[in-house]
């Protein structure tokens, strides 16, 4: 038994040598170490001089923090997955990634053709480099509806994690032109167990171009890891982009859909060690309800909105504490140059703040999440 989880432990650093410190971007920050700080300062203080050194470092472009992405991005072959089996290929999505090897090392590109996949998909650990085509996103739908309190094969409660629809933990993964959904409906205002996320990336450097992700609490699970969301569409009511990646948002339509009160993000950053948090540049947030922008799951919750457009929806204090003051003074929540009824900084909590253009610079272009090292989107 031991030696299969020593074994298993040896795999994962030989596969992705990044995912140990994916969150701890090596030479940011170093609390406490011989930076000259005063026991007198505040939290405050120091979560400030924190994220400025931090800003200076990134604004640096010499920063390789996470391991370096070695990305596969030509395609190696090519699967099928149709509704029509006379045509060969898979009939579900799961039984292609099934067909892979349990260590896959070239990048395998599965088509989804149009049609409606009512199935939960699972890509294991070691299985990288995997893209999933589908034929546009209002054309190939996969889809499945449990929630955390759905039982699981043993009897078990699912929770949240297991919800998911479409569960991705390998690195290098790509997602074009589909939609990720969970069928669940909204869940009443107060509702316990209901989370019902329709997408879980655990794995680092993921891709998701001209995607949907469809739900309603907890529709998509942005875990762990470094993302890049191209003009997706990503509908929910409740926490509905939450997790402790470090992820970027560009182009985006982010859309509300709670019958009473909902927040848009919850970010999980828990310590001053992680670089993680969610950048949202050149979105439009549209729908129903009074939303936050985020509430702090994490202490150090971190989340920009830059260049966004914002519909008449926002509550206009932004930000919501988690029921933790504490949390006021070490989260990070910041708007630039954002536009619409929504955006206005006019009611927005103290502790939330106006980014200037210094602030800003880290978070919005690809250099957020090392970008330049594995994004390619025309392939
Ligand atoms: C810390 O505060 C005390 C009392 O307010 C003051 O005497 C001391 O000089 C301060 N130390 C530093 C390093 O600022
Ligand atoms: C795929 O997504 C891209 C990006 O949103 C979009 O430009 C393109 O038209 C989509 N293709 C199809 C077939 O839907």
């Amino acid at each position: 038994m031991s030696i299969f989880y020593v074994l298993v432990v040896l795999l994962l650093l030989l596969q992705n040598p990044s995912s140990t410190q994916c969150h701890t971007k090596g030479m940011r920050p170093r609390p406490y170490a011989g930076s000259g700080l005063s026991t007198n300062m505040t939290k405050v203080q120091i979560s400030e001089q924190q994220f400025m050194r931090w800003v200076k470092f990134v604004g640096g472009l010499k920063h390789s923090v996470f391991k370096t992405a070695q990305n596969k991005l030509f395609p190696s072959h090519t699967l099928h997955v149709s509704k029509n089996h006379g045509k060969g290929g898979f009939s579900s999505i799961q039984a292609a990634i099934d067909s892979l090897p349990f260590i896959n090392v070239v990048r395998v590109v599965i088509k989804v053709h149009a049609g409606v996949y009512t199935e939960k998909v699972n890509i294991p650990a070691f299985k990288s480099f995997i893209t999933i085509q589908g034929a546009g996103a209002d054309n190939t739908i996969v889809q499945w509806g449990d929630t955390a309190q759905t039982h699981g094969p043993n009897g078990q409660l699912l929770g949240t994690f297991g919800s998911a629809t479409f569960a991705v933990n390998s690195p290098y993964f790509i997602a074009k032109n589909i939609t990720f959904k969970n069928t669940s409906p909204v869940p009443a205002p107060g509702a316990v167990g209901k989370q019902a996320v329709a997408l879980r990336i655990s794995g680092d450097t993921a891709i998701f171009v001209g995607c949907k992700f469809l739900g309603a609490q907890d529709t998509l699970y942005d875990h762990l890891g470094r993302h890049y969301y191209k003009d997706c569409y990503i509908e929910g009511s409740v926490d509905f982009i939450f997790g402790n990646a470090l992820s970027l948002f560009e182009g985006c339509h982010v859309h509300a859909i709670a019958q009473v009160t909902g927040a848009l993000t919850a970010q999980g950053r828990n310590s001053l060690l992680e670089d993680t948090g969610f950048s949202f540049v050149h979105c439009k947030v549209t729908g129903s309800g009074a939303l936050y922008l985020g509430r702090a799951w994490g202490p150090f919750s971190r989340v920009v909105f830059a260049y966004t457009y914002m519909d008449n929806i926002i509550i206009p204090k932004g930000w919501y504490n988690w029921g933790d003051p504490n949390r006021e003074m070490t989260v990070f929540y910041g708007q630039y140059k954002c536009t619409g009824a929504g955006a206005s900084f006019a009611g927005r909590v103290s502790w939330s703040r106006e980014l200037t253009d210094e602030e800003a610079k880290p978070f919005i272009s690809l250099s957020y999440i090392d970008g330049s090292e594995w994004i390619n989107i025309s392939l």
